[in-house]
């Protein structure tokens, strides 16, 4: 069998250790031919993919980012890819495809897929916001990196008597915020699925400095805003993947609550610095084991799915359910915590 690999979207720690399950599990132990595909599907697209045996993999579990590089391909680009896919995978040879990515790939996946290609997706993002897998790979290296953040900046609030919000990813979803802020005893947690209030803030840090805990760390998501009329708040831009290109709720929150409570504020961006880096070994295992079960489902001919996390177990799921609706924090997550704002 001839498999083709690749990674698009953002990258996220374990990218990896997939690709290298991948190649263990078809060339060694099946017999199987694996080709990676360079930047994404734009590789796919322009022909440019390089043969991986188990000395191209050789070495990768632990890195962070992806040795085939990753890249997020244009709507146009990916409608001329569905409709050549037939061609494509005759010219490629592919008896498989395994593109490994968030929302917007697996997206792009089901679309190939619909299309005519042999498809099995691998779900991976930092958000862990896909829907029909109970974890994605690359959560548990952001939770860790934002965990220790806020462990970090507790103690040097604490010193200057000051207000701390941190920032960290996620558009849609408050998970890195949530599970960060929980671990790490975030005073304020703020995400996207509840619009906050400042006056509520206010008053949680008011009433820590009256009890002589004078300093609050505040963890916000990136796309949490504030309830309407709540302060003054600026929206970004849209780009050209339809995607908010954030003004920086933290500096906008700092700012504010500097404004209302006259305490220093200093906000504290974590941006990509989430991303960077070694997996967790959680997300080693769970991404060896999606390669795993990738080059198992695409031998049974199980195409138009994606690996999932399912309890403890590796099942298979729909591309179908995976991109129809994001995975959002429900109520009762914020409920199990009084910092949700
Ligand atoms: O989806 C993963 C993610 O890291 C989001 O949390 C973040 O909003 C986005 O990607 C950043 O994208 P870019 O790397 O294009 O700035």
């Amino acid at each position: 069998m001839r498999i083709g690999v690749l990674t698009a979207g953002g990258d996220c720690p374990g990218l990896n250790a997939v690709i290298r399950s991948i190649v263990h599990r078809a060339v060694v132990d099946r017999g199987d031919q694996v080709i990676g595909f360079e930047d994404g599907f734009k590789g796919l697209l322009d022909g440019r993919y390089r043969e991986l045996d188990i000395n191209a993999v050789s070495g990768i579990l632990a890195r962070g980012g992806t040795i085939l590089g990753s890249a997020r391909l244009e709507r146009h680009r990916l409608r001329e890819a569905c409709d050549n896919a037939e061609q494509l995978r005759q010219e490629l040879g592919l008896d498989a495809l395994i593109p490994i990515g968030g929302e917007g790939t697996l997206t792009a996946a089901r679309m190939l897929s619909d299309a005519g290609l042999p498809v099995v997706g691998v779900p991976k993002t930092i958000d862990n916001d896909i829907s029909a897998t109970d974890r994605t790979f690359g959560f548990d290296t952001a939770v860790g990196v934002a965990t220790e953040a806020i462990d970090r900046l507790k103690t040097t609030a604490e010193s200057h008597q000051r207000i701390m919000v941190v920032e960290v990813m996620g558009r849609n979803a408050g998970w890195i915020a949530l599970e960060s802020g929980m671990a790490g005893g975030a005073h304020g947690i703020c995400i996207p699925e509840r619009p906050f209030r400042v006056d509520g803030l206010c008053k949680m840090v008011e009433e820590r400095f009256a009890r002589g805990k004078k300093f609050a760390v505040i963890c916000v998501a990136e796309g949490a805003a504030p309830a309407e009329g709540e302060m003054p708040y600026r929206k970004g831009e849209i780009d050209q993947y339809g995607h908010e290109r954030f003004t920086g709720i933290g500096n906008q929150l700092a700012v504010e609550l500097e404004r209302r409570l006259g305490y220093e504020a200093r906000p504290v961006i974590l941006g990509h610095v989430q991303r960077g880096g070694t997996p967790t070994a959680y997300d080693r295992v769970l991404a060896t084991r999606f390669g795993w079960h990738a080059v198992e489902a695409a031998h049974r001919g199980e195409f138009g799915m994606m690996t999932a996390l399912s309890g403890t177990d590796i099942v298979m799921a729909p591309l179908f359910d995976a991109t129809a609706v994001l995975k959002t924090v429900p109520q009762q997550r914020m409920d199990e915590t009084e910092a949700v704002f």
